[in-house]
């Protein structure tokens, strides 16, 4: 978390440096703040809250400059405050820095640092690196690119950082561990950094994904200059950008969240596109294949993820087990890596993860290829750290998502799953030819089902105002509708503030049943399948008990429909593909609650998108 900006060269940096941070809002938004070189003098701006807050703050200030750096902070160490907001000074006020990271040795530099007697103003780990930059220099004189090298040899945990002082005005200093850094090579002797390529792609496709303990060196109409942190000097390796601005923009939805929602007819078909064939019958995703050999010998499959990925593996788990018969279990990335767990060559680690960098579901990559195992990857974001770790992996194709509550990534990360699990269990031998055919055919008739369950917005809305006071809510599903109805309960959490919890819906009645009173909304996924008939068991228990019953059903169904109070149907697929269409009203009831309870759909409160802390 934290986004990070920065720009040197010819043109105003202030204006680049505000709009790139609210691209990167998503990051995080506790407090914002840019600094600035002019004149040989260096000013700040800091406030709490949004980078509108910001902007509003500094909007009669002088913010001319060629250079400067801006962050917007998901805070760590220190209260979301004015004062603890980047970036951070050193005592003089000559250097300044901004952070994406934790230096978790901060403490023991900090207290060295006061025992010299300097002083700190934050409480944050971040300004005792500026601080001891600062020191370096003053007790050997060096200058700030080296300076910022030594200090980076003193320092453990993640960092991306960029760093200037006035008495050098005309360069940044940037390096990275962990946490994601890319630079931009401008079209006029100028240089772009931020924490992703979102903020740069509108002035120079020409980008350099930074490396762990790389340290750069900026200054305009210069070449690039890149060393390691032992000193040994490297070639950047230039990269061209894909990306379009368009899809950054929020294109006439109200919300990047309901333009994501909307765009996953086609999120889904380009996740698919060129990996499969009907009429041919195959599925091949090209980046695991000299994998799958592997994979099917595999003592089991452990997946890792965090959030909705979590959710996405559990779907994957089904999938997995089901079709291609092979041992799956899913972890929480950040418990598999504290346990100790008991892994060897044999097994096969895939980490799913939307943003490619959140920090327990790397870490949990690095301790299972530590024993030796195989690690894929399934991201989102292209030349993101997990896709840079993994020995092998898919990428899902479903284009940037910018709004904190994921929904296109989710319905990606699943088909991405389904194609993995169909390659496996086709070239196993364990789903018959005629289904496997039906299958692909189902999934290729995904898209144009998803665009018809969108068609029913009006009805999810209506629906939406019944529920939107509630004070609780619980999802329930069986099978793979199970992960759906716990991604149900988070979407509303997250983003409405409602209190929702998601069950397997036979476990209701070993507690939550307790809870359930005419007030009680109960979401329930109750379409036609194996468990079906179970399913309708337990919405009549919910409604013996007076809870109200809003259930997704499929096109035709009598038998729930007579029962609930609201059904919402979504078109016949086959079993192992109602996630992929269950999920969408899921995520279009919260949507609406949540704008209707006027909360802040796309960035809702305490969270942040790309959890890189621990
Ligand atoms: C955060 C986001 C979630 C996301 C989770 C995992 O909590 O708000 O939307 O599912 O991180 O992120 P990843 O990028 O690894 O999928």
């Amino acid at each position: 978390m934290c986004g990070i900006v920065a720009y040197v060269g010819t043109k105003e940096a202030y204006p680049i440096i505000i709009k790139g941070l609210k691209r990167l809002e998503y990051r995080g938004y506790d407090s914002a703040g840019v600094a600035l070189i002019r004149n040989n003098e260096l000013q700040s701006f800091k406030k709490q809250g949004k980078v509108s807050n910001l902007e509003e703050f500094a909007s009669d200030a002088d913010t001319s400059g060629s250079i400067g750096i801006g962050h917007t902070r998901w805070a760590t160490h220190g209260a979301p405050n004015d004062t603890n907001a980047h970036p951070h000074g050193s005592e003089s006020g000559d250097i300044a820095i901004i952070h994406n990271g934790i230096i978790e040795n901060y403490d023991s530099i900090k207290q060295e640092l006061l025992r010299k007697g300097y002083t700190f103003k934050s409480d944050t780990d971040t300004e005792v690196l500026c601080y001891l930059i600062e020191d370096i220099q003053k007790n050997t004189g060096v200058k700030l690119g080296e300076s910022v090298r030594l200090a980076l040899q003193q320092v453990h945990g993640a960092y991306a950082i960029v760093v200037m002082s006035k008495n050098e005005p005309d360069k940044l200093i940037a390096a990275r561990k962990s946490s994601p850094l890319v630079v931009g090579i401008g079209h006029d002797g100028d240089f772009y950094l931020a924490s992703d390529a979102t903020p740069i792609v509108e002035y120079t496709k020409k980008v350099v994904y930074m490396e762990d303990e790389e340290i750069a060196l900026l200054r305009p109409g210069e070449d690039m200059k890149l060393y390691s942190i032992d000193d040994v000097e490297k070639t950047p390796y230039v990269q061209e950008l894909e990306m379009n601005l368009e899809v950054l923009e929020k294109g006439g939805y109200d919300h990047f969240m309901l333009k994501e929602i909307h765009e996953q007819p086609r999120s889904i078909e380009d996740c698919f596109r060129g990996r499969l064939n009907a009429t041919d019958a195959w599925v091949s995703l090209g980046g695991i294949k000299d994998y799958e050999q592997k994979m099917m010998n595999a003592n089991r499959i452990i997946m890792v993820a965090c959030g909705t990925s979590w959710h996405a593996c559990l779907v994957g788990e089904y999938l997995f087990e089901d079709l291609a018969r092979i041992n799956v279990e899913v972890e929480y990335a950040s418990e598999f890596r504290y346990r100790n767990p008991i892994i060897d060559e044999n097994d096969i680690v895939i980490a799913v993860s939307q943003s490619g960098e959140t920090a327990d579901t790397l870490a949990a990559l690095e301790l299972a290829k530590s024993k030796g195992a195989t690690i894929l990857g399934v991201c989102n974001v292209v030349g993101s750290s997990i896709s840079r770790i993994t020995d092998a992996g898919s990428y899902t194709h479903a284009g940037p998502e910018i709004g904190v509550a994921s929904t296109k990534a989710f319905t990606a990360q699943v088909t991405v799953l389904t194609l993995m699990a169909l390659s496996l269990a086709k070239k196993k031998g364990t789903v018959s030819d005629s289904k496997f055919r039906n299958l692909i055919s189902e999934l290729e008739a995904i898209p144009a089902k998803v665009q018809r369950v969108l068609e029913k917005n009006s009805k999810i809305e209506y629906i939406s105002e019944q529920y939107k006071d509630a004070d609780n809510a619980l999802y329930l599903g069986r099978g793979s509708s199970f992960p759906v109805a716990l991604e149900g309960a988070l979407k509303l959490k997250e983003i409405s503030y409602i209190h929702a919890e998601g069950y397997p819906a036979a476990e209701m009645k070993h507690g939550p049943i307790a809870l359930i009173d005419e007030a009680m909304p109960v979401f329930v996924i109750a379409t036609k399948g194996t468990s079906y008939e179970k399913v309708v068991s337990n919405i009549q228990e919910v409604k013996a008990r007076k809870g109200k019953i809003i259930a997704i059903v499929t096109e035709g169904d009598e038998q729930v429909t007579a029962i609930a109070d609201h059904v919402i149907e979504i078109p016949e697929t086959d079993e192992h593909l109602v996630p992929l269409l269950a999920t969408i009203p899921l995520q279009l009831l919260s949507y609406h609650i949540a704008v209707m309870r006027e909360c802040n759909v796309d960035q809702p409160r305490n969270l942040a998108k790309s959890v890189t802390v621990e």
